[in-house]
């Protein structure tokens, strides 16, 4: 048995009122069609993902994701052309899924972000399966009519349906699994003789429950809410963070503010992690024991060791830090920063691409990009490694236990041997070998006296004028 998924995104989202295709706005960082995906088991036979709104955008979403190793299992994608509708969304994939082997198939919604991954797993490995929610205003969602022992009887769309069937309250959360052969039958005899003029899958898998029984599951309507508007993505976002700050909570975390703190679905924290008020962390993030996360701090990307202390409003994208570093208020690190073990990078300093070993030290003012530096060395207030000749980026090493003087400028490629000593004020355009002292300065001039006769000058002046 081979079950195949497929996840429906071609709509155009037209209340999202968006440039962005709806399965493509996020959730807590990550785009609603992500959530979808992550949730389906490894062991399927592929998923297949309905396109067409926005489609190159979505392709290289997808292609993306595939990269970063972010996709469960094999994903391809089905252009459905003008979509009429969720039966035609399915119609399209007929040679997709046949291609595939498929004997079984999931659909699901890649605007329903929050369906759990232990209910897609239950509905993957259903022979027939409807999600159903009940709802006390169920306003447009189709109704669910259910036979005497809880069997599917039918579906109806709510702009088809009898003032009695739209008493009902039981809805349709979109989400089915089917036998394919059953499914793909009652594809092809499909008609558009609705009050929309659409292709409904719904009336494919009520005719299919003619043939076979199909199971209905009540579920958290939490799980099958769907993303259609811009206020539906502040809920849905509200009630990932909530699940999200419970998880991390029993785990050990402290949120001093958990209603101003995001924490996307792919971060991983530790026991004794402190997060403050306005902490925001989003993709592949790991935080380790007990490190204090400062208020207003933005985490990207990044790997935290153990005991890391951020002081407040550190932006930090695509970095490592090492145990017990220590950074901000006010710090920067960008792509490629690689910190070990007990670094400090204080504030109004930014990095990029720089790797410090054990110790090193830059705690005020400082632009280190494309560079290297030593075990236990300090860099001065003011120090910027002049990476960029307007061309080419070039690197700037620096040794071990190196003092760099304040308002230093080290002009790229340049290297700094170990033990140096840089006099404050230098530009270095030459390399520096180990122990050396280096200094670079106009020779200053003193006049005794001179500061008395200039305001002396300048005070007869403004009496003549
Ligand atoms: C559908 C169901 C409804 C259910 C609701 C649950 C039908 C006919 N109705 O209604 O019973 O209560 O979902 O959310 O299926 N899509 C395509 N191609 C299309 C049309 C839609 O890919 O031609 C995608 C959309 O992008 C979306 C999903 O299918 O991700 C659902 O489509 P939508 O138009 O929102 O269906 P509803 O009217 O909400
Ligand atoms: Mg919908």
């Amino acid at each position: 048995m081979s079950t195949v998924a497929v996840i429906l995104a071609a709509g155009l989202g037209t209340r999202m009122k968006s440039r962005l295709p709806k399965v493509l706005h996020p959730i807590l960082g990550d785009p609603s069609l992500l959530w979808a995906l992550r949730t389906l088991p490894p062991d399927l036979g592929g998923a297949v993902v309905v396109v067409h709104h926005g489609k190159e955008r979505v392709l290289a979403a997808l292609e993306s994701w595939r990269q970063a190793g972010l996709l469960p299992c094999s994903v391809t994608a089905v252009d459905q052309g003008e979509p009429l509708g969720t039966g035609h969304a399915l119609q399209v994939c007929i040679p997709e899924l046949d291609r595939l082997g498929a004997t079984q198939v999931a659909i699901l919604c890649g605007d329903v972000p929050l369906t759990s991954p232990a209910t897609v797993r239950r509905l993957c490995s259903a022979e027939a399966l409807l999600l159903a929610m009940d709802m006390q205003t169920p306003g447009s969602y189709g109704r669910v009519l259910q036979h005497a022992d809880g069997q599917l009887a039918g579906l109806v769309e709510a702009k088809d349906a009898t003032p009695e069937q739209l008493a009902v309250q039981r809805v349709n959360g979109g989400a089915y699994a089917l036998p394919w052969p059953a499914l793909r039958r009652a594809l092809q005899d499909l008609t558009n003789d609705n009050a929309q003029k659409e292709y409904y899958l719904t009336d494919a898998v009520a005719a299919v429950a003619a043939t076979l029984p199909v199971a209905v599951e009540v579920c958290d309507p939490e799980e099958l809410a769907g993303m259609n508007s811009r206020h539906d993505q502040a809920t849905l976002q509200a009630a990932a963070q909530r699940r999200i700050q419970r998880h991390w909570m029993a785990e050990g975390v402290t949120f001093l503010h958990p209603d101003s703190t995001l924490v996307g679905p792919r971060v991983v924290l530790s026991r004794d992690v402190l997060l403050e008020p306005g902490v925001r962390l989003e993709g592949a993030v790991t935080v380790g024991e007990g490190c204090r996360i400062g208020q207003g701090t933005v985490i990207t990307d990044s790997a935290l060791a153990e005991g890391v202390e951020i002081r407040p409003y550190c932006v930090i994208e695509q970095a490592i830090v090492g145990a017990g570093a220590k950074l901000g208020p006010f710090a920067r690190l960008r792509e490629g920063t690689d910190l070990a073990e007990g670094v400090h990078i204080g504030n109004f300093v930014e990095t990029k691409k720089a790797r410090l070993h054990r110790g090193a030290k830059a705690n005020h003012l400082a632009y280190l990009g494309d560079t290297e530096i030593g075990e236990g060395t300090n860099i001065g207030a003011g120090v910027i490694t002049c990476n960029y000749d307007g061309v080419n980026k070039h690197r700037t090493l620096i040794g071990s236990r190196v003092f760099v003087g304040s308002d230093t400028q080290l002009v790229a490629p340049v290297s700094i041997g170990d033990g140096a000593l840089i006099g404050a004020g230098s530009t270095i355009t030459q390399d520096v070998p180990a122990d050396a002292l280096a200094l670079s300065r106009t020779a200053q001039t003193l006049r005794e006296g001179g500061a008395l006769r200039l305001r002396a000058r300048q005070k007869k002046q403004t009496r003549l004028s």
